[in-house]
């Protein structure tokens, strides 16, 4: 199968690539890219003319759900959603039921993925047996199936002996654990950030120091093993001064932080509203400008969604019993668009840190996707910087309708998803 995209403006941050050329994608491959490529033989010409060409997404952080949350979502709706969003990578968390901490559970996850989907499913395994931050998981034959890394996100893993095990060891297959950084007794009955508003709403708060008590501890002890540590949705002005301080110092620490982070404050949960309860909690317009100052300096390195589909029911409660998260997939790049719109974040930025950088944390196995070199893998996103559309979580992929963004007008939309050289997504 040809595909040749005409005319799109091609944003390849890998190869410094911003220019208005062709695109050519042949056998699963990206070709060539150049002015005026002829369309002789080609099965399909795309008109890209007013619209960004650039790699095809890879998200570090979703919530596929199955095994044992099906309910919530499923491998192939989470793929659906991850193509609908311009992603053709995701890395799915292992907190399932059955955890994914043993081979018959990865490779379940990889087969069904397969089956379903030419989205590539690239799975976390947990840090530590059943997520339970008891023992560890067999790390090296889950490495050897080909895991992307190690985390027991949703948790954070306390104790700091097994977290110091689990670097060492990791560091025989260069991959990284990836924590969630969590006090889990600073967080204890905490359900938003801490402040005015949580003492006006009479929610508990969750402090700062929650996340950077565990941010600390984490990169003394990547220091100490020499390991590969990757911070989770970091989500305060003081996390991200901690990891740049620990880059600085030469230590192997990566940070993510996710669409919801840079762009809502904790003023979504006025009124007990539940689709904006998400862990860690939205917190302040200073984090906020820290998050995106961190972006520009390098001290962040990738944008990942932690996409995190629940059902209606576990939502339409009580405040304080709601499921944690927010569906991220569908609106992502337009959100994030927002930033780039008000002169927050430049295009190829936002670009760099929904490819390249998310790749760079994969490491070198994974040198054909996230740009658009020749010989790379044809994954590829197409879409309209300025078009604007209106949430509607009815027409979301993803069984998780979990947003605080319903009905809100965004900028920026996503017309075609290419993944492997064949059009997994298409706008209607
Ligand atoms: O809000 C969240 N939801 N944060 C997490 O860490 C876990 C996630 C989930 O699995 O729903």
């Amino acid at each position: 199968m040809k595909i040749l995209i005409k005319n799109g403006r091609i944003i390849d941050p890998a190869s410094g690539t911003d220019n208005v050329a062709d695109l050519l994608i042949e056998n699963g491959l990206v070709t060539g890219i150049s002015k005026d490529i002829s369309p002789e033989k080609t099965e399909k010409v795309i008109d890209a003319t007013g619209k960004v060409v650039c790699p095809g997404f890879i998200d570090l952080h979703v919530h596929l759900r199955e095994p044992g949350f099906e309910g919530k979502e499923t491998i192939e709706s989470g793929c659906k959603a991850a193509a609908a969003g311009g992603f053709t990578s995701i890395c799915p968390m292992p907190n399932t039921n059955p955890a994914a901490d043993c081979l018959p559970v990865i490779d379940f996850i990889k087969n069904t993925a397969t089956k379903v989907s030419l989205i590539r499913v690239l799975p976390i395994a947990a840090i530590t047996k059943g997520r339970k931050g008891q023992e560890l998981s067999p790390m090296g034959e889950l490495a050897e199936a080909g895991v992307v890394g190690f985390s027991d996100d949703g948790d954070y893993v306390s104790g700091s002996s097994l977290l110091l095990n689990a670097l060492l060891y990791s560091r025989t297959f260069d991959l990284p654990i990836m924590e969630h950084c969590e006090d889990a007794c600073l967080a204890e009955g905490g359900l938003m950030n801490e402040g005015l508003l949580a003492c006006r709403l009479g929610l508990k708060g969750i402090t700062n120091a929650t996340e950077e008590i565990a941010v600390n501890r984490d990169i003394a002890l990547a220091k100490e093993s020499g390991g590969r540590l990757h911070l989770c949705h970091i989500s305060t002005a003081g996390s991200v001064e901690l990891v740049r301080q620990a880059k600085a110092a030469g230590i192997r620490v990566s940070a993510e932080v996710t669409p919801h982070h840079l762009t809502l404050t904790e003023a979504e949960v006025n009124g007990y509203n539940t689709s904006a309860k998400v862990n860690p909690p939205l917190r302040t317009q200073t984090d906020i400008e820290a998050l995106i100052a961190g972006l520009k300096d390098g001290t962040i390195d990738a944008i990942a969604t932690d996409h995190a589909p629940h059902t209606r029911n576990d939502k339409l409660c009580e405040f304080g019993l709601a499921a944690n998260g927010i569906s991220g997939l569908e609106t992502a790049l337009a959100s994030l668009m927002g930033l780039v719109h008000s002169g927050k974040l430049s295009l190829s930025l936002l670009i760099e840190k929904l490819t390249l950088g998310p790749q760079q944390v994969l490491g070198e196995k994974y040198q054909n996707i996230g740009n658009l070199k020749a010989g790379s893998c044809a994954d590829v996103v197409i879409f309209d910087p300025d078009e604007e559309w209106t949430v509607d979580t009815a027409k979301f992929f993803s069984k998780g309708k979990n947003t605080p963004l319903e009905g809100r007008k965004l900028k920026g939309r996503v017309n075609t998803t290419i993944a492997c050289g064949q059009i997994v997504y298409q706008q209607a």
